[in-house]
């Protein structure tokens, strides 16, 4: 059987070429990297899970008419997306201060912000992903104003119907980052959230106890992450409650 065309390989994903043009196969590793791969691990059922939990998160966005690139999950690591044009852009929405902005601007990390703070950072990691202001994306040519207003409303949507959902299962969502792609459809351009949501992209907070459910658990060494994750899954009802952190008996597509 031919090899598939591998299209990309980034930290915790690869893409292949897809089964239609215009395509993608998003595959989720296990691999974990925090401070641009200063440290690094492979923790044993993390694709599996954050694979499940993008899809979730994605379907649900899909589903309240907030664009995304996914078009469905294939099998335990694999979700079939629509390719798009990334935009060189983290962006990250904060509704409470946690870890750059509070080291950055001296706020206690837990300190609710008076509104959700949108931020953009530029993707190079040879850079370091250095934060960047509308005033260098525009001068740059990264996006246009046109593109700010939709990225920004696009986010807000995000953390609005992400923040709703976790605080449903006594979860605060504390912060996220997203990946936004463009689609073009003839001559016509629209934009899309992309990559994918996961507690690796987000700080998540129970809502009792404080305690982590994200990916400061690998970053900061406060425990198992696979349990972490597998904790938020099943709080979600994306695995049922009886699943063990691998997921083994129940997550056979
Ligand atoms: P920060 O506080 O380190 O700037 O991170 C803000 C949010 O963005 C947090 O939820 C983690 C997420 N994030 C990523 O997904 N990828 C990254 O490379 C970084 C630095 C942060």
């Amino acid at each position: 059987m031919a090899r598939r065309k591998k299209i990309y390989e980034g930290k915790a994903k690869i893409l292949y070429e897809g089964p239609e043009p215009g395509t993608l196969v998003q595959y989720f590793k296990d691999d974990t990297t925090a401070f641009n791969a200063e440290k690094k691990d492979v923790i044993e059922g993390k694709g599996v899970l954050n694979n499940r939990l993008s899809e979730f998160f994605m379907k649900g966005l899909n589903e309240i008419g907030v664009p995304t690139h996914f078009i469905k999950r294939i099998n335990m690591r694999e979700q079939l997306v629509r390719s798009v044009e990334i935009i060189p852009l983290e962006v990250v929405v904060r509704n409470v201060a946690a870890g750059s902005i509070s080291k950055r601007l001296g706020i206690a990390e837990g300190t609710p912000l008076p509104r959700p703070i949108v931020e953009f950072y530029y993707k190079d990691d040879a850079l370091g992903d250095p934060l960047v202001t509308e005033e260098h994306i525009i001068a740059f040519g990264w996006a246009t104003q046109q593109d700010m207003d939709d990225m920004v409303a696009l986010a807000l949507r995000v953390n609005d119907f992400i923040s709703g959902i976790m605080m449903g299962v006594g979860i605060k969502l504390v912060d996220f980052k997203i990946e936004i792609g463009r689609i073009w459809d003839g001559d016509f351009m629209r934009l899309v959230v992309a990559d994918e949501i996961s507690p690796d992209s987000c700080r998540l907070w129970d809502m009792e106890t404080g305690q982590k459910l994200d990916k400061d658990v690998f970053r900061r060494d406060l425990g198992n992450l696979a349990d972490a994750y597998t904790e938020v899954a099943k709080r979600l009802g994306v695995l049922p409650n009886n699943a063990t952190p691998m997921g083994k008996p129940t997550l056979i597509n």
